[in-house]
């Protein structure tokens, strides 16, 4: 059975920042429950997502939220799953006040917090698999893979470089 990840954001606003975080944990085989739900404007539903997400068989939840965004840590107060949080610039503020509300939690409910808006989202998925891949040897292979992948990207943008400047 693969693993899978249930992906919660506040509004479906923030779904194009989203997306690529579901890209990248398909890129990993990973599959993806994804779910609208508001740690304000229904709590209820937040709630009742994350204190049957272990009982699901989810491994971690994803949970991305704009404004005061107190998605994350609503949701991290009833599960024991490791909850990754992605502050989302949806805000007059871009996103520092979402980032602030997610990672300032206080001791006994970690979210672990990653960059605001699409890097964040990217990473989010990355560290679910890194979380899954503990114990989970093809998790680890593909993780491999993605690095060898990005450093031989960066290998041929230092070639690519190289040559224009000795060649001007
Ligand atoms: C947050 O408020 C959401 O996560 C979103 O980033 C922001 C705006 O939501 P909408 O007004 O577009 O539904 O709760």
């Amino acid at each position: 059975m693969s693993a899978k990840v249930l992906v919660v954001m506040g509004s479906d606003s923030d779904w194009s920042v989203m997306e690529s975080c579901v890209d990248q944990l398909q890129k990993f085989e990973i599959e993806a429950e994804v779910r609208v739900c508001s740690a304000h404007r229904t709590p209820e539903v937040a709630h009742q997502l994350s204190t049957t997400a272990a009982d699901e068989g989810y491994s971690a939840i994803i949970a991305a939220a704009g404004h005061a965004a107190h998605l994350a840590g609503v949701m991290a107060a009833s599960t024991t799953l490791p909850v990754i949080g992605i502050p989302i610039d949806s805000s007059a503020l871009d996103g520092l006040d979402a980032l602030l509300a997610t990672v300032q939690m206080p001791p006994g409910v970690p979210v672990a917090t990653v960059a605001i808006g699409k890097p964040g989202a990217t990473n989010a998925a990355i560290l679910a698999a890194q979380i899954i891949g503990a114990a989970d040897a093809g998790m680890r292979a593909r993780l491999e893979d993605h690095k060898a992948t990005m450093a031989s990207k960066v290998a041929q943008k230092d070639d690519a470089l190289r040559g224009k400047v000795s060649g001007s």
